[in-house]
């Protein structure tokens, strides 16, 4: 009960993660055939299709997208400078913050552009460069990339952005994707929705999970190294950071679509990119030692391991990886804030009380809400 395991708390049309299987579809679409080419503008109208009465046949998403760019940066601009020293997803959350908590598709549009633009501003101004003003034209992984350097992303590394947007962007009834439909549920706009979905997504145990991954690649060092420093890692009673999964009990799927995106960026590269041959050998021995360790449960490789890998290698900071998930999820978790509007209820549990037995009788006058 603890974790809500096999609770069902909805139905929804927009994803279905089978652990049993490491299979994941969206919209009835495999991931792996989304990852394979599907431009994120593609997959996030696949998702907010039905959704909202007035959504942009297909073809003219991605200049809806490109403009909500432009409108998010324009109230932003004047101020990042005062959140540009927070992690950032803590500056990128104080600027979705600001965007107006609406239910319209405007909002929502400029909902999944922030945090494209927002992350790529905070990490320029924090180096002390100025922000780079989206161009409207370009794709959006494309000018993800553009607006954090300042200067035209390798066709290679927006691919491998885009691969990844649309890998991350729904899955199931996640923490963060149940944090945003409960918000959703009690009538509050979609930028709340938004914000619930980014505070719960922040934690190590889901989406904070990527940044240590560096940090452990880093400790290791070398692959000769790694068996000693895992095992030392699980003596002090720690998790591998990216491994395991409360769903998945078997390898989970977008750890493969991942690593094929760093594959093709390798050959275009030429060579292998960042740290992938340190975490290829890495993965192999947390594996083999997973197994040792705890012959009782089935962890495998998840998500976050080959996020890590990925983000690094397109150049962005570890701090930031959160954010970079939150570029993509925020679509999956607008669909679903919309979905939990339109056809569910207000989301209110309960739990049951083991605290001590009241001191004093409750007075019958004390007001009461069944809501609240
Ligand atoms: N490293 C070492 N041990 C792990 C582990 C990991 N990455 N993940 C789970 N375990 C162990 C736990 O210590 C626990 O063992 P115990 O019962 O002997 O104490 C047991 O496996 C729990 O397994 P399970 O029920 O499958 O895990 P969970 O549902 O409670 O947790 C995660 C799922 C994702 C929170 C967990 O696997 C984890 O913390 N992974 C590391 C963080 C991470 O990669 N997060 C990103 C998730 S996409």
């Amino acid at each position: 009960m603890d974790g809500l395991e096999n609770v069902v708390v909805a139905e929804t049309v927009l994803s279905d993660v089978d652990g049993a299987g490491g299979r994941l579809v969206i919209r009835g679409v495999p991931v792996e055939v989304l990852a394979d080419g599907t431009p994120f503008e593609a997959t996030a109208w696949l998702l907010l299709e039905d959704l909202f009465e007035d959504l942009p046949a297909e073809g003219k998403f991605a200049a809806r997208l490109g403009q909500a760019r432009a409108e998010a940066f324009a109230a932003s601009e004047p101020l990042i400078g005062a959140v540009a020293s927070l992690p950032p997803v803590d500056a990128i959350r104080a600027l979705i913050a600001l965007l107006p908590d609406g239910h319209e598709l405007d909002a929502a549009l400029r909902l999944i552009a922030a945090p494209a633009v927002f992350t790529a501003a905070v990490l320029r101004v924090r180096a002390g460069e100025p922000a780079v003003a989206p161009n409207p034209a370009l794709p959006h992984a494309a000018d993800a990339l553009r607006m954090m350097r300042g200067e035209a992303a390798e066709p290679a590394k927006a691919k491998a952005l885009d691969a990844y947007l649309v890998t991350i962007i729904d899955h199931g009834l996640n923490a963060s994707t149940f944090a945003a439909r409960v918000a959703a549920s009690t009538g509050a706009g979609l930028g709340s929705a938004v914000l619930a979905g980014l505070s719960t997504l922040k934690g190590p145990l889901h989406g904070g999970a990527p940044g240590p991954v560096i940090a452990m690649l880093d400790g290791i060092g070398k692959p000769d190294r790694a068996l000693a420093w895992m095992e030392a890692a699980l003596d002090r009673g720690e998790r591998l950071m990216g491994f395991g999964h409360r769903i998945y009990r078997v390898r989970d799927p977008r750890a493969d679509a991942l690593k094929r995106a760093l594959l093709t960026l390798s050959e275009a590269m030429g060579r292998r990119p960042g740290r992938l041959a340190l975490a290829e050998a890495v993965e192999t021995t947390a594996l083999a030692l997973l197994k040792r360790r705890k012959p009782d449960r089935a962890l495998d490789t998840n998500v976050e391991f080959y996020t890590a890998v990925l983000l690094d290698a397109l150049g962005f900071p570890a701090d930031a990886f959160t954010c970079v998930f939150a570029m993509g999820r925020t679509a999956g978790w607008i669909a679903h804030a919309r979905e939990q509007r339109m056809s569910g209820r207000l989301i209110r549990p309960q739990s049951r009380y083991v605290g001590p037995a009241p001191k004093t009788a409750a007075r019958s006058s004390s007001p009461r809400s069944a809501g609240c």
